[in-house]
This record gives C-alpha cells, sequence and structure tokens, in this order.
C-alpha cells in the first residue's frame, strides 16, 4: 500500500526508461518482469507497459466469489479484464493482518485459474517456526492444504514465491543457503506430488528484504528462478539492478 497515482506512474516510467538503458533489454525474452502494483493502478500499468514485451501486471489480491454483493471486494474477472495476467495470493500480510487461512486461499487460487489469471502464491515460515526449525514442516503442509490440491495442468500454471515472514520487510534477508535448502525442498515435494517434469518446470521465487545487494548471490543459488521484490521495487534504479542480476543468472545458464 504505497505510492499516490502520480507517483506509481513516475515509478513504472522510471523502470521502463531504466530497462531501455539496461543489459536487460536485450536478453528480455528469457525473463519475465511482473509489476504488481495496487487495484487502482492495474489499468495504468496496464498502459504504460504497452509495447514493451516481457512485462506483465499482476494483482496484489482477489476475491474468493466470482461476482455478486461483497462490497468492497475485488474479483478475478475484474483483474483479468483490468489487463492483468498474474495475481499474487496468500502474501503474508494477507495471512497474518486478513486472516486468510489456507482453504481461502485455496479457493482463490482457483478461482483464478478460472479466470485466466495466474496465480503467485505465497508460501513461508514465522519467526518462531523459523527458530524452532519447523520451517520445512510449516511449509509443506501449506502447500499440501492449498496448490497440491491442483490437478497436474493447474498446478503447473502456478508460480510459488517462498517468502520467509521474518525477512519481509524487515531488511533481513534469508542467507542464499536458507533460500536454496529450502527452494531444494519445494521443488522435492513437487516432484513427489507431481513428477520430474513438472517440479523442473516450476518457478520458485524467493522474497523477503531481496535488493540489489543481496541478488545477485540469492539469485546464483540453483533453485531460485527470480525474486518477488517489496521495497526495493519502490525505486526504479534499484528494482532494474535487480532485474539485472536475474537476467546475468540466465544468461550464465544458457552458456
Ligand atoms: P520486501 O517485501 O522485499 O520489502 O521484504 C517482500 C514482499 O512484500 O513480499
Amino acid at each position: 500500500m504505497n505510492n499516490t497515482m502520480p507517483e506509481a506512474r513516475s515509478l513504472v516510467e522510471g523502470i521502463l526508461k531504466g530497462l531501455e538503458q539496461s543489459s536487460t533489454n536485450t536478453n528480455r525474452e528469457f525473463l519475465d518482469i511482473i509489476l504488481a502494483p495496487p487495484f487502482p493502478f492495474l489499468s495504468l500499468c496496464k498502459e504504460l507497459i504497452k509495447g514493451h514485451s516481457g512485462i506483465h501486471i499482476a494483482a496484489q489480491n482477489c476475491y474468493t466469489e466470482e461476482k455478486g454483493a461483497y462490497t468492497g471486494e475485488v474479483s478475478a474477472a475484474m483483474i483479468y479484464s483490468a489487463g492483468a495476467k498474474y495475481v499474487i495470493i496468500g502474501h503474508s500480510e494477507r495471512r497474518n493482518y486478513f486472516r486468510e487461512n489456507n482453504a481461502m486461499l485455496l479457493k482463490k487460487v482457483e478461482i483464478a485459474l478460472k479466470n485466466n489469471l495466474r496465480p503467485i502464491f505465497c508460501i513461508g515460515e514465522l519467526l518462531n517456526e523459523r527458530k524452532s526449525e519447523s520451517h520445512f514442516k510449516v511449509v509443506r503442509q501449506q502447500l499440501a492444504e492449498t496448490i497440491f490440491q491442483l490437478k497436474e495442468s493447474d498446478f503447473c500454471k502456478i508460480v510459488i514465491a517462498y517468502e520467509p515472514v521474518w525477512a519481509i520487510g524487515t531488511g533481513l534477508n534469508a542467507t542464499p543457503e536458507q533460500a536454496q535448502e529450502i527452494h531444494s525442498f519445494i521443488r522435492q515435494l513437487i516432484g513427489v506430488k507431481y513428477g520430474r517434469k513438472t517440479t523442473q518446470n516450476a518457478t520458485l521465487l524467493y522474497g523477503g528484504s531481496c535488493n540489489a545487494q543481496n541478488a545477485d548471490q540469492l539469485f546464483a543459488m540453483p533453485d531460485v528462478d527470480g525474486g518477488l521484490i517489496g521495497g526495493a521495487s519502490l525505486k526504479a534504479a534499484e528494482f532494474v539492478s535487480i532485474i539485472d542480476s536475474l537476467s546475468k543468472k540466465i544468461i550464465d545458464e544458457l552458456h
């Protein structure tokens, strides 16, 4: 919940300008950049990215129901019609401040898929769960009760974002090794549930205090396919620098 309309406009314009001047520009076909503005700015952002390939729009949430008398809520169909391709579901702030539980999140995922949106589904443990070393159990359960209920063809449309709650907005990022450890665990779980091909193709993002300083090291991890960037995405130059880090990883992998 940051930025007014004029601020959002100048942020997106700054990002687009930064991308034009960056090395990422020449490698755009290998990576997807997704901008996830608040609801009132979805159409504006869609308009601004016109003609820029490889850049997409996501909403930050959607409601569990198709349509009707749910004043104040926003449906997946509305989001899709505003030009978004993705929707973030299950962000820890939604889980914690708005009491969204796994059953509700599964409904949101299903309604998003039904309306042609690809969910960016967030999972991750709280600080006390990390301290008591139950993070593997927590993540396994979050997956089992939500997106692992989907049939394989639907699961393939999901982007997973692992975000340790203690790292979101705190300046405390997971170390690259911690991120790799749990990403590789998640990939194993996907493999057991859906098989090798699906797990190889799955996209696993890391989120939580990812910034221009630590992006290189985080993205260097083999099972970290990208990032879900919060605070650092509010500064155009820093966000572009993070995208450049991912672009470098992709080029290295292609060689
Ligand atoms: P952060 O936020 O990058 O500011 O930690 C991540 C998020 O909101 O998911």
